[in-house]
């Protein structure tokens, strides 16, 4: 027996339990149970968070392709896997069946192989937000090479750096994307990416938006004649447990993004384990993740989850707001969708628009809410259950990171009592996360609030950050001994329920984005007319938090609304659209300590208009200039 699906509340008491007890055979018996191997482990865990060293089923071998389509196509053949719905409301939705995706996945996968990409190859894909995105991601999973899925909003410069950081040899993108009522050069961006990464000898393009591109001879060529002839069978390669699955970049508070890297048994047996139980998810259920591929949500809860466990899962290509702010209902009540997963601020910025938008549709097919990536706050909460769930639908509030590969803590609907607003609630049968105070020690009893740490490894978890180990154990294990440190601040209240405060470090979460203040910062000073700069986050009722830059001339006196386009012109070319600062404020100076560290905290004080508790500033360096940024404040 093993605890695959928790099906009550006692079941969930008792899961956990054998979960903290004898944690390998916890995993041993449910990896038995629910996959397919080619060979089993000889180990089922070792680690040693000390080197940061954790291995899952070590010696196993397997492919996860074949647990995510092979193994379903006798009894699921005819079933839809991915259910495709297009940006434009009159372009008809495309249902993949577990066979077609068979096929397409194998002839994908030649034709990668026919490219000279082998097992352990870096791949990166560059897509919108289509089938050929998901196919890609499986495809190069079936022959071993490692996928990178960049997000098609990250820039030019933003793409290099990450084809660079993991010496990618293929490039797979499209002609364009569509986004609403905009396209999207995508192929333009590639090509100027590739200007800075000589070792791509291989871009395959497939035909979206049918604008006009450039392809370069030797190096360019459409996806679509390639797949046509492709033979439809593939046969996978044998992995290793802990083999690469995939790399997936993060912004950290400091330096270039971290390039998380997945294995393949412990990610496949974690995301498809936590998608069952914390979706319930029923044969029949149509489910879907509004996130993007780009981003871990995508990987772990739109493909791998859910086709590990024969689900149909809706991949859609378009925006909330487009061609109007029912969208995301209308595809509801289309498809007759039960579970739906989206993002807090995707919830606000619905919220603000006329009620008519979600009466118009029929949402009696919805059982269970999800939300991820940022706290979500009682109004948007109420909101949501209210008006989308019509108060009968559980909410989950899943806290998980790019790092942790699968959510950590989340009510399971139905089963765990008294979902309260705002708390994510229980840990995940495996999980044992702990609060840390500042001198280091376990915060025990309840209630509590402190820094959210994990003390036991569980299968879902990175490995490394590749090419940079070091970076790794220091970035995760090194704030606190012997546990893995999240960055989060949480509380517990008297029922052992988590709610999460928000990130303790220099990271800022913008729209469900995780965004670093220090490469932003390293951006803005490249600006000629930039002397220094600081970026802190303050509340925005639709992004959760906005950006808020204190930027220091070497003139001030040629301060301009000019320069402030050009900083904001800069971010956007070399990170990206989303990480452009709502407010710009030039400064005379930045407040510091006497040791030359610039106070984020009063900074972040007098973004967020708390200016009568700054608490004492005379030890600062500068105390004159707190006043002038007081009055001058945006
Ligand atoms: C950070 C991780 C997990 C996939 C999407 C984001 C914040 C995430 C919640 C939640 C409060 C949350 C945390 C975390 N976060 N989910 N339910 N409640 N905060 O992945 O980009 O790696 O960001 O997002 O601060 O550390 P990510």
């Amino acid at each position: 027996m093993d605890f695959y699906h928790i099906q009550s509340y006692s079941e969930y008491k008792e899961a956990y339990k054998a979960s903290v007890k004898t944690p390998e055979t916890f995993w041993e018996s449910i990896a038995e149970e629910n996959f397919s191997w080619k060979k089993k482990w000889n180990e089922i865990l070792s680690w040693d968070f000390t080197k940061a060293e954790i291995r899952w089923f070590d010696g196993a071998k397997l492919n996860i392709t074949e647990n995510c389509i092979d193994r379903h196509l006798d009894t699921r053949g005819e079933k839809t896997a991915l259910l495709f719905e297009p940006n434009s409301p009159s372009e008809a939705a495309q249902h993949i069946s577990y066979n077609q995706l068979y096929e397409k996945v194998c002839r994908f996968a030649n034709v990668l192989k026919q490219k000279g990409i082998e097992k352990g190859d870096r791949v990166c894909i560059y897509l919108p937000m289509i089938p050929e995105l998901a196919v890609s991601v499986l495809a190069c999973a079936r022959i071993g090479a490692v996928h990178s899925v960049v997000f098609a909003g990250f820039s030019a410069q933003a793409l290099s750096q990450r084809i660079l950081d993991c010496d990618c040899k293929m490039v797979i993108t499209s002609d364009g994307a569509f986004r609403g009522n905009k396209t999207i050069p995508l192929k333009n961006i590639v090509d100027n990416a590739l200007e800075d990464c000589p070792d791509v000898t291989s871009v395959l393009v497939v035909r979206r938006t049918g604008e006009h591109i450039k392809m370069k001879e030797g190096r360019d060529e459409w996806l679509l004649p390639l797949l046509d002839s492709a033979s439809i069978s593939c046969i996978p390669e044998v992995m290793d447990a802990e083999d690469p699955l995939f790399i997936l970049y993060t912004s950290g508070s400091t330096g270039k993004p971290k390039g998380m890297v997945h294995t393949t048994a412990g990610y496949m047996v974690y995301s498809a384990y936590t998608f069952k139980n914390v979706f319930q998810y029923q044969e029949e259920d149509i489910y879907w993740c509004t996130a993007d591929i780009g981003w871990i949500t995508g990987h772990s809860y739109i493909v791998y989850g859910p086709l590990a466990n024969g689900a149909t899962t809706v991949m859609f290509e378009g925006v909330p707001s487009y061609p109007d702010y029912g969208r995301f209902w209308e595809i509801v009540a289309k498809h007759k969708v039960t579970q739906f997963y989206t993002a807090p601020t995707a919830i606000r910025a619905l919220a603000k628009e006329p009620l008519e938008f979600v009466k118009k549709h029929d949402l009696t097919s919805l059982k269970i809410l999800g939300t991820v990536g940022e706290p979500i706050n009682e109004e948007a909460w109420h909101w949501y259950n209210n008006n989308i769930g019509d108060g009968l639908c559980p909410i989950v509030d899943t806290w998980w990171q790019t790092e942790t590969g699968g959510i950590l803590i989340s009510a399971l609907p139905k089963i765990t009592p008294a979902i309260l607003p705002t708390f994510a609630t229980l840990p995940l049968p495996g999980i044992q996360p702990v609060l840390v105070d500042d001198s280091s020690k376990e915060i025990k009893g309840n209630p509590a609030h402190g820094k959210l740490c994990i003390k036991f490894p569980w299968p879902g978890m990175a490995r490394t950050i590749w090419g940079d180990h070091k970076r790794y154990k220091e970035t995760y294990f090194s704030a606190y001994q012997n546990k893995y440190f999240t960055g989060d601040g949480a509380l517990r209240n008297d029922d052992g329920y988590y709610r999460i405060t928000g990130r303790v470090d220099d990271v800022i979460i913008v729209s469900g984005h995780n965004l670093g203040t220090a490469p932003i910062e390293d951006v803005i000073n490249t600006h000629e007319a930039v002397a220094e700069s600081a970026i802190v986050g303050f509340p925005h009722d639709v992004k959760g938090n906005a950006l808020y830059g204190f930027v220091t001339l070497k003139h001030p006196e040629f301060s301009s609304e000019k320069i402030s386009e050009e900083i904001n012109q800069l971010i956007s070319t070399s990170i990206g659209p989303i990480a452009k600062l709502d407010k710009i404020q030039f400064t005379e100076g930045l407040p510091k300590t006497r040791s030359g560290k610039i106070m984020r905290r009063i900074l972040r004080k007098i973004a967020s208009g708390e200016t009568e508790s700054l608490g004492d500033i005379s030890t600062l360096l500068n105390p004159e200039v707190v006043q002038e940024i007081i009055q001058q404040r945006k």
